[in-house]
């Protein structure tokens, strides 16, 4: 899917060939290092890989003793188990004893259903293992690959290739219904962490003991989801952000999927992840194969730990934004539907003022889109609206110096609209209904030849016209029933590459455009969505108390410069509560910043202020934006607290968000980790520090002083702090002091 205006149905179910099995077979038991992590993996036999350690780095291991380490960590049995030990593949397979969640679910007409697959070639490069393994019996060759990243994550997928029958009556084909992967953890991981969410309020942690049974987490609604878990951690008991052990995976896949935990009574505790397949969505013929997300496995002393592993190699892509994250400024709270010209030049001249650098026009520009009940589908820009198309707004923005970015929503329709009445077979439906409405809306089935063309076109035809740098790609509903004409057959897979698709190829058309993930806001929010975008929404809840939630536990997935986080009206929209600007801007300055708010309205002293937010997260974005993350574990439960730190330890910045009333006035000091011992801080409060600082009658020495501190006073003797009214922060700048004073 290069180059192409077809879709991506007929790749997804790739043709493949009997590969070449030239590596020898067993290639021993294999120690992966890198950044602190150790993963032990025994490919010795021929049965496929098994991950006998995932977790801290074990040092320099000679051959001998990394065989007895794998030999080491396979569990004994007890009555009524196996007569022998059971060995756990990182695709589990019944055939070798396991009885939890199946590592391959399928069948051939009932046929076929239980593999054991056995090892006919294996390479090991650095730290890539690259496996191929065959059930001649079942017709099924099974490639895998295991790496261990140089940031110390370790990742692995699989591709199912069916082979051809002996006798064409063989040859029935293979129903896929599920292929996950396995990695297992210890036995002393005994407390879970994942996330729930809803429209507003996405990712939110949840705590749950990891006992016998599984915890499953499905999302089956054609997108990642705002209650998808972001991650499944298992960690030891009271595991936080800076302290115990920290198992986590995550599932790189925008559709449907599933990430489990699950104990089993044999002492084997595993998290497991991949797609989730809906009835019939892949049937194999032959040659035809399938491939798996990756799944991703984090490990780390502690959440921060485990989390900077997936910044660290999300920053070494070599997609990865680059430029300075532009200011944006979003129309869309401050306009909603009723764009005009006037107002819209207006509001960029204002939002150029305060030294905004990427303007982004939202929904309601093109053809019939007065309301969110017509014009999804027709990407031509309204003329009753646009007399002169949008070249008068497009140009001002540049002539300000500013980009340009346009709202888009390619994989929806409206019934109301040009596109449903003239290819209502283009709608995704079980084919005997159509699918319930949500916001109106239904979804184009991207999967058809003539839909992808028609979409990509659409798109390509405005990228073309106008010099667009950025679109905010939206997707506003969950599939229900998403089949495609005339069958039905269930096709979220599909229609997941296909987006993929569509973005790749008009990235590759306009080499520089850049792509926000929306969807409901957070609803898609994952790796597999971030290899083709730049920049997730996290959520349309803008209010900034409920941000410091939603960013702190994104940012567990996320480097801070791919969260988009705003600036909103002083009356938030989406809760009615009323925030101060340094809240507000204090709030969103760690992330990609942008302003949602109606700069036009503000007085003059308003828009000022705002500007000066504005310059410094500009000075402070090359580390902000690079920077070691950190949240602060026991700190007063009134307060939130994070910071990035400067990967050379000579400069910080801190957050101290108070979320609501404190037992104590003031609260206790700070202890900020992350910082060098002995390196000298100067300490200082950031402009426009604009803050109410509380009923406090006597502030503590550092904020009127200057003050230098070694980080080791800083982390253990720690930083008294002022007396802070509710939702407020206060921003703490600590640079690496030139003299002592
Ligand atoms: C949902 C998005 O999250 C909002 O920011 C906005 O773009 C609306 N859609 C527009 O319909």
């Amino acid at each position: 899917m290069t180059t192409s205006t077809e879709p991506v149905t007929a790749s997804v179910v790739e043709s493949a060939s009997r590969p070449e099995l030239a590596a020898p077979i067993g290639a021993g038991v294999l120690h992966l290092r890198a950044a602190g992590v150790s993963v032990v993996l025994d490919a010795s036999g021929s049965l496929l890989p098994r991950i006998a350690h995932w977790g801290a780095d074990l040092g320099e291991v000679d051959e001998q003793t990394a065989r007895r380490i794998a030999e080491v960590s396979v569990l004994g049995t007890a009555t009524a188990f196996l007569d022998d030990p059971m060995l756990l593949g990182i695709v589990t397979e019944h055939s070798r004893g396991w009885t939890g969640f199946p590592g391959l679910i399928g069948h051939r007409s009932g046929r076929d259903w239980s593999t054991l697959f056995r090892v006919v070639a294996i390479q090991a490069r650095e730290n890539t293992v690259q496996c191929t393994a065959v059930d001649t019996e079942a017709r099924l060759l099974l490639e895998l690959v295991i790496e261990l990243t140089p940031q110390g994550l370790l990742r692995s997928r699989a591709k199912l290739i069916v082979t051809p029958a002996e006798s064409p009556d063989g040859d029935a084909p293979f129903e896929l219904d599920g292929l996950t992967l396995t990695f297992p953890v210890p036995s002393h991981a005994t407390e879970l962490l994942d996330f729930a969410g809803r429209h507003l309020r996405e990712r939110h942690p949840q705590r749950h003991p990891f006992d016998i049974g599984a915890r499953v987490r499905e999302t089956r609604k054609g997108r990642t989801g705002l209650d998808g878990t972001l991650l499944l951690a298992a960690g030891t008991p009271g595991f936080s952000f800076g302290s115990g052990e920290v198992w986590a995976i995550h599932v790189a896949w925008s559709g449907n999927q599933r990430a489990l935990a699950e104990r089993m009574n044999t002492g084997h505790a595993v998290l497991s992840g991949g797609e989730l397949l809906l009835p019939g969505e892949i049937t194999l013929g032959s040659g035809d194969c399938y491939t798996t997300p990756w799944i991703y496995g984090s490990y780390g002393l502690g959440l921060d730990a485990m989390a900077s592993r997936f910044h660290a190699h999300l920053r070494a892509r070599p997609h990865h934004p680059s430029t300075p994250r532009p200011v944006i400024l979003n129309t869309w709270e401050s306009v909603y539907f009723d764009q005009d010209l006037t107002r819209l030049t207006t509001l960029a001249q204002d939002a150029a003022s305060i030294g905004v650098e990427r303007y982004v026009l939202d929904d309601g520009w093109f053809l019939g889109r007065r309301d969110d009940t017509k014009g999804l589908g027709d990407w031509q820009v309204d003329t009753q609206v646009w007399p002169n198309g949008l070249h008068p707004l497009v140009d001002r923005v540049h002539e300000l110096g500013m980009q340009f970015g346009l709202w888009v929503e390619p994989e929806m329709v409206n019934p109301d609209s040009h596109l449903a009445r003239d290819h209502p077979e283009w709608v995704l439906s079980s084919g005997n209904r159509t699918p319930l409405p949500a916001r109106r809306q239904q979804v184009v089935d991207l999967t058809q030849p003539g839909a992808y063309a028609h979409i990509l076109d659409s798109l390509d035809a405005l990228l073309n016209e106008y010099r667009i740098d950025y679109l905010k790609w939206d997707h506003n509903r969950d599939l229900l029933e998403a089949g495609r004409w005339p069958t039905g057959q269930a096709a979220v897979h599909n229609q997941t590459l296909a987006t993929y698709a569509i973005m790749d190829e008009l990235r590759r058309r306009h080499p520089g455009l850049e792509i926000e993930s929306c969807a409901s806001g957070g609803g898609r929010v994952d790796l597999g969505i971030l290899e083709h975008t730049d920049r997730v929404w996290a959520s349309d809840c803008i209010d900034a108390l409920e941000r410091q939630t939603i960013e702190r536990y994104t940012g567990l997935l996320l480097a801070p410069e791919l969260i988009g986080s705003h600036i909103g009206s002083a009356q938030a929209h989406t809760t009615g509560r009323r925030h101060d600007l340094s809240f507000r801007a204090g709030t969103a300055f760690f992330g990609h910043l942008g302003v949602e708010a109606d700069v036009s309205k503000m007085t003059p002293a308003e828009r000022a202020n705002l500007a000066e937010w504005v310059a410094v997260h500009k000075s402070f974005r090359p580390l902000l934006h690079t920077g070691r993350v950190v949240r602060l574990d026991n700190v007063d439960p009134s307060l939130m607290v994070r910071g990035v730190i400067s990967d050379d330890q000579n400069e910080a910045i801190f957050s101290i968000a108070s979320i609501k009333t404190a037992d104590t006035a003031p609260t206790g000091a700070l202890h900020l980790t992350g910082l060098k011992a002995d390196v000298r801080y100067a300490v200082s409060l950031l402009p426009p520090g604009d803050v109410v600082r509380g009923n406090g009658q006597v502030e503590p020495s550092w904020i009127s002083t200057p003050t230098v501190l070694p980080g080791a006073a800083l982390q253990y003797a720690g930083l008294p702090m002022p007396d802070l009214w509710p939702e407020q922060v206060l921003l703490l700048h600590l640079r690496r002091a030139t003299q002592a004073l």
